[in-house]
């Protein structure tokens, strides 16, 4: 199992250019099996979770492949074996978003029921019930969501509303069979999150009847049918908010290409009222620091509140910060795996009930940690950027599932970031320095 060794403090300059969403390919490729044929993706990042969701497609009877030139191309002609196994559900949860598109497009799924994971519990009771709103049968068969529509689904006004607000991939789940279901369906407390957004304009690109896009309620008329496209998905926001967070902590100045500002204003906003600088540049932004990072509160929130995938990035942030801020996560409110492992960096984070109160402290130090999951991992590696020392990052294989070779992309801007095989031992610079 890879791990990584980085060497800190670093500051870090230059240029990267932001990857296509994994969070909105996801979903578009599931979405890919409500037509028959064959849709092509551009800008589909190469990580561990699009190559799980390939499998699963191949599984069902697709055709997926890596173009040359990068493109992902899915063939729905064949889609003969509507079963998302165990196996494959089980590393990726995600995979649940396969559901709706294959009760629409087959009138019968059988998935496995997803489990929890580091970060909460995760349910998917919303997404049941608005699929057996549009008249879908649903039961649990060992393990397995058994989902059927012989005759076919049928509009319903539904209300997707949760005990944390609205859901992403439940939004996505109704909103794809919906587009295959007799007459019109509106979702209310839809999620807004741009991958949402990008997902529907993918469905309309395939003939799909929605608006509403972008807001809170979705209205989607059913259609006969829907054929395959080209079609681009949109930057990682999450991936652009992590290297912010990057070039901030170090005090460095990143210009971050293919960057979209207008999805990341929570972001931004919070930024500068911390000292970072964040200006607007090309087809992105350049983000530097120059004084002491300030203390503030952060509470996460369904879009277009602060994203809950930044906030283990931003409390690295506010762990160096003058003074006391509080974070409370609104949308996993169990999701503070990393607060162990940065205050094994000598960070003073403090959990208290559903928040934590960060006492900034003026440096972090180089340690052993433990990933526990894909945006706790990149607020380590982050950590280990500013902290002085050698990191050793355990579990790498989280940060592959999000952000493709980041230790590529960082070390050209002044990173020291080695992925390394954990049972080759290598002696950390430290004690290479003094072997006494
Ligand atoms: C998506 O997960 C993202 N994943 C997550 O990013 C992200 O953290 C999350 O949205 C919130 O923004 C993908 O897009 C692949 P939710 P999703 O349903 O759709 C509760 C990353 O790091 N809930 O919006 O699974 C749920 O437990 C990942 O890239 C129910 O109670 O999240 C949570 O507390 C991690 N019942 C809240 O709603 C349900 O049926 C929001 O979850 C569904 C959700």
């Amino acid at each position: 199992m890879d791990i990584f060794r980085i060497e800190g403090p670093v500051q870090l300059y230059g240029s990267v250019t932001v990857n296509g969403s994994k969070n909105s390919s996801l979903p578009i490729m599931a979405a890919s099996i409500l037509a028959a044929g064959k849709t092509t993706i551009s800008g589909v990042p190469n990580l561990s979770d699009i190559r799980v969701c390939a499998e699963l497609l191949s599984q069902l009877g697709c055709l997926v492949q890596r173009e040359e030139n990068g493109d992902l191309s899915i063939d729905a002609t064949v889609v003969d074996n509507p079963v998302g196994d165990y196996e494959i559900v089980r590393r990726m949860r995600a995979s649940i978003c396969i559901l709706g598109p294959l009760v629409a497009r087959c009138g019968r799924a059988q998935i496995s029921m997803p489990g929890g994971c580091a970060i909460g519990v995760r349910p998917v009771d919303i997404h049941l019930r608005g699929l057996s709103e549009l008249g879908a049968h649903i039961r649990l068969e060992n393990g397995y969501i058994v989902a059927e529509a012989p005759n076919g689904l049928r509009g319903k006004e539904i209300f997707l509303g949760g005990p944390f607000g609205s859901t992403v991939l439940g939004t996505g789940n109704v909103m794809m069979a919906a587009t295959l279901a007799k007459g019109k369906t509106v979702i209310e407390s839809a999620a807004c999150e741009p991958e949402v957004a990008d997902l529907a304009n993918f469905l309309n690109e395939m003939g799909a009847k929605i608006s509403g896009i972008g807001s809170p309620r979705l209205v989607i008329e059913g259609v006969k049918e829907l054929h395959p496209v080209n079609y681009t998905v949109i930057p990682d926001r999450i991936e652009a908010g992590t290297f912010m967070c990057a070039a901030a902590i170090t005090s460095g100045e990143l210009q971050i290409r293919n960057c979209r500002l207008d999805c990341l204003m929570a972001v931004v906003d919070k930024l500068r009222n911390i000292g970072v600088t964040v200006e607007p540049s090309g087809d992105g932004c350049i983000v530097s620091r120059t004084g002491p990072l300030l203390a503030t509160d952060i509470i996460t929130q369904p879009y277009p509140g602060f994203p809950t995938d930044l906030q283990a990035q931003f409390m690295t942030l506010l762990a160096l910060a003058d003074g006391n801020s509080i974070i409370v996560d609104k949308v996993f409110p169990d999701r503070f795996m990393h607060v162990a492992e940065l205050n094994r960096m000598a960070a003073n984070l403090r959990k208290e009930g559903p928040a934590v109160l960060i006492s900034g402290v003026k440096k972090l130090m180089g340690a052993p940690v433990m990933a526990s999951d894909l945006r706790a991992s990149a607020a380590l590696v982050v950590a280990a950027l500013a902290a002085e020392g050698t990191t050793i990052v355990n579990r790498v294989y989280h940060i592959d599932r999000g952000y493709e070779k980041i230790e590529q992309r960082l070390n050209p801007l002044g990173a020291k970031i080695y992925r390394e095989n954990e049972h080759v031992k290598t002696v950390p610079a430290v004690l290479a320095a003094n072997p006494e």
